[in-house]
């Protein structure tokens, strides 16, 4: 049993994990049944202030003001977030335990977004493998890890769609397309959280921020959102749906107004759809002070009416803000909310603390943490992670793999030698930037050439990132003019005589992330400039992107012969970019998201209804007059070293009937002469129905990798899931009997096409 158990768990973290990985074998989950006996029981024997207690998460550690000793004492805390202290955690899950009148054990949450000490490719990225299963390993590497140092939930997956790339989240999630993101979804949360709640090594997951907080209008952080039911449901809802699916425990609250009603006091979200349409039988965290911000935003007239209208929403437990511990016993006491209401909020906290054995098991293991973090398997996963995702945009005359034996290379840009942005946007509360970064991977590749490097100029934002106070190390000062100027012609020098330039450009990480929006989508500071002056030198150059969303690089994609999307690819990063720089992994990334040529056409995504006019049909039918708004990479797009062929487009035994499935077959050939991966990407289009359609929407994917001369048929299933939406016009989930086009390829723009008759 011990040994069946740790087979199927290792082989759900993937081979790199040595069969003994485990400390001990995962108990068998408590039945339904059980937990509930166990809640009743519990809930039975508790005061009101004691149930609001569960339902309270502070701030442990961040905030001089917050007591956590005494809140636990009391039982006036449930969770307690923003602490990362493993002997601080054992400490006060002691004073829960053992003075406690209830011996309810504290769950503590972090966001633990794309690892804890071995940090993967920014979840973006992650996407762009188009790969699900190293999206799970990875969260599994992750979850083993936070899990070790003692937290007990992620605040992870994020899987907002986004389809505006000035939107500064955009990195945390899959990018635009609902079908990608659901299956990214859900295998964060398979990752996350393991085979059950409660699984060994695991963490508790949280699909966040719900819903639609991606559409901000104007991609303006926290701005309000104004999106039709109909696209709620078949575009930012499929992830979410995704994650309840794959048994996810715990939802997030979005902080902004959803059509006028702030996602955290939405009761058509929280409680119509999520727990009573979908069945979501976890609980629902706010966002950070999102219940007290319900006030500031001209929704509650105050704390103890946020308070009030978020619990009766269906928002379970309250993170930081204190207006629940404030205000929701009296309100129970005054009659104006039903100790119903708290007792469905408390059952729902309990059974998940039941569920990941945190009677059983409330400590933290402090002599196993160490070694859990400097396992070595995590970095190879993590360097294997980084490699996936990678994305070859361009590569004129076959100018990537490099040879080995160039005899040398300058490696010139602000983000070459950084490990803070080689990590990315949205580290762990405490960690300390380890990344291998792009210099040294290229140093650690080739320990024969000679490998100069220069910065340039510095890239900064004009507006400090409120992260930047949890970043270790002293500020730099920011540079001067002629200090700027100094550097740009010491990274030119640099290059000069080098047989190769890698220039490593892009953003910072806080440039991305929270609160972390742009107006503009173009290389930050004299990054182009410089670039310019390095292809001017007459030497190969190569563009490595270090960046957390897309960037219109428009001259480098006509200018620059070679260019690799890294994004922010994690502690491993530089190993990575030297790999697939010189041939030792082949790219096979896909964008997950559109590249926009410029900021003025976001949201720019591929999925867009027809119009009466379509574009570029006539010199008059442009959308916009001053430049083409046509995407400078479209999504799904990415090179390889190799090439591939589509053919033999079959879709089996048409006509199909409403409700049944056909299937959709295509051979791939690799017709290069190197092995290489390619991602087969399904399209469909509904040509005509109850509602109009997106020209192209995203139905299937696979990745595959194929040696020289290889073929494989790869089928896709196309019945009722894929086909059916919500129809605008009828008000309700449909599929229609209609005819569709069906499109497969290497991108969104495939020409490869069939059709599809769907009758009644
Ligand atoms: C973010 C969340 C995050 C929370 C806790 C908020 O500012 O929007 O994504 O989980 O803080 O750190």
């Amino acid at each position: 049993m011990r040994s069946l158990a740790r087979t199927a768990t290792a082989v759900l973290l993937g081979a790199a994990f040595p069969a003994g990985a485990l400390a001990q074998a995962p108990p068998s989950p408590p039945g339904d049944a059980q937990v509930k006996a166990r809640v009743e029981a519990l809930l039975g024997q508790m005061t009101l202030e004691e149930k609001v207690g569960q339902l309270n998460q502070i701030a442990g550690g961040l905030f001089p003001g917050v007591k956590p000793e005494e809140a636990l004492r009391k039982g006036a805390a449930g969770s307690i977030l923003w602490l990362n202290d493993t002997r601080k955690f054992n400490e006060l899950q002691r004073v829960a335990v053992e003075e406690s009148r209830l011996r309810i054990p504290v769950l503590y949450g972090l966001d633990v977004i794309h690892g804890y000490r071995t940090i993967f490719p920014v979840p973006l990225a992650m996407a762009a493998s188009w790969d699900p299963s190293v999206h799970e390993r990875a969260a599994a590497v992750a979850a083993r890890e936070a899990r070790a140092a003692g937290i007990h939930w992620t605040f992870a997956p994020m899987v907002d769609v986004a389809r505006d790339a000035r939107w500064g989240r955009i990195v945390e999630g899959a990018g635009e397309d609902p079908y990608l993101g659901a299956a990214m979804a859900a295998a964060q949360v398979r990752g996350f959280q393991g085979p059950y709640l409660g699984a060994p090594e695991r963490l508790l997951a949280c699909a966040k921020h719900f819903g639609a907080y991606g559409a901000a209008e104007g991609g303006r952080d926290y701005d309000p959102v104004y999106v039709p039911e109909g696209q709620l449901r078949n575009v930012y809802f499929p992830p979410f749906r995704a994650a309840v699916v794959a048994g996810v425990g715990s939802f997030m609250s979005a902080y902004m107004d959803l059509n006028d009603v702030p996602a955290g006091g939405n009761r058509w979200l929280l409680h119509d759809v999520l727990k009573e349409e979908w069945g979501f039988p976890g609980f629902v965290v706010s966002d950070a002070m999102g219940v007290g911000n319900l006030v500031i935003m001209g929704f509650a007239k105050d704390r103890g009416d946020a308070a009030r209208r978020a619990l009766a929403a269906g928002l379970d437990m309250e993170m930081a803000s204190g207006a629940f511990p404030e205000h929701l016993a009296r309100l129970v006491r005054e009659g104006s909310l039903p100790m119903a209401q708290i007792d469905d909020a408390v059952r729902r906290v309990l059974a998940v603390k039941v569920r990941l054995g945190l009677f059983e098991r409330p400590y933290a293991d402090e002599a196993r943490v160490a070694s859990v973090l400097a396992d070595p398997a995590h970095r190879a996963e993590a360097r294997l992670a980084a490699q996936r995702s990678m994305v070859l945009l361009r590569n004129e005359r076959k100018t990537l793999p490099l040879a080995k034996t160039v005899a040398s290379l300058a490696v010139i840009g602000p983000l070459a030698d950084s490990r803070a942005d080689t990590e990315g946007s949205w580290m762990v509360f405490g960690h300390v930037p380890a990344a291998v970064t792009v210099l040294e991977g290229l140093r650690a590749k080739l320990p024969g050439a000679k490998i100069a490097h220069a910065p340039g100029p510095e890239i900064r934002r004009q507006v400090p990132s409120m992260f930047d106070q949890f970043m270790p190390g002293p500020k730099k000062p920011a540079q001067s003019g002629e200090q700027a100027e100094a550097a740009f012609q010491q990274a030119v020098e640099t290059a000069k005589g080098k047989d190769v330039v890698i220039a490593v450009m892009g953003e910072l990480a806080n440039m991305s992330g929270e609160a972390a929006s742009r107006a503009s989508l173009d290389l930050p500071g004299r990054q182009e400039e410089l670039l310019k002056a390095l292809v001017a030198l007459g030497k190969p150059v190569v563009l490595v992107l270090l960046n957390g969303r897309p960037l219109s690089v428009n001259w480098a994609a006509e200018n620059v012969p070679a260019i690799l999307e890294a994004w922010q690819p994690g502690t491993e990063g530089g190993n990575a970019v030297a790999d697939v720089l010189f041939g030792d992994a082949a790219p096979g990334g896909k964008l997950p998201v559109t590249f926009p040529r410029s900021a003025g056409h976001a949201p720019l995504y591929y999925a867009r209804n027809l119009t009466h006019s379509p574009e570029g049909s006539s010199m008059h039918n442009v959308r916009y007059w001053d430049g083409a708004p046509t995407p400078l990479y479209p999504f799904g797009y990415g090179l390889s070293y190799t090439s591939f062929s589509f053919s033999n487009l079959k879709v089996g035994a048409p006509p199909v009937k409403v409700g049944a499935s056909a299937t959709v077959s295509v051979d791939v050939t690799n017709t290069g002469a190197l092995a290489g991966e390619e991602v087969v990407q399904l399209y469909v289009h509904q040509k005509a129905g109850s509602d109009s359609r997106p020209s192209r929407e995203l139905k299937g994917f696979r990745r595959v990798g194929l040696k020289p001369g290889e073929t494989q048929t790869v089928s896709f299933p196309l019945g009722p899931d894929e086909l059916r939406y919500w129809s605008t016009s009828q008000g309700k989930w449909v599929q229609d009997a209609a005819a569709f086009d069906v499109w497969v390829g290497s991108d969104s723009t495939a020409t490869l096409h069939a059709n599809l008759e769907v009758l009644p």
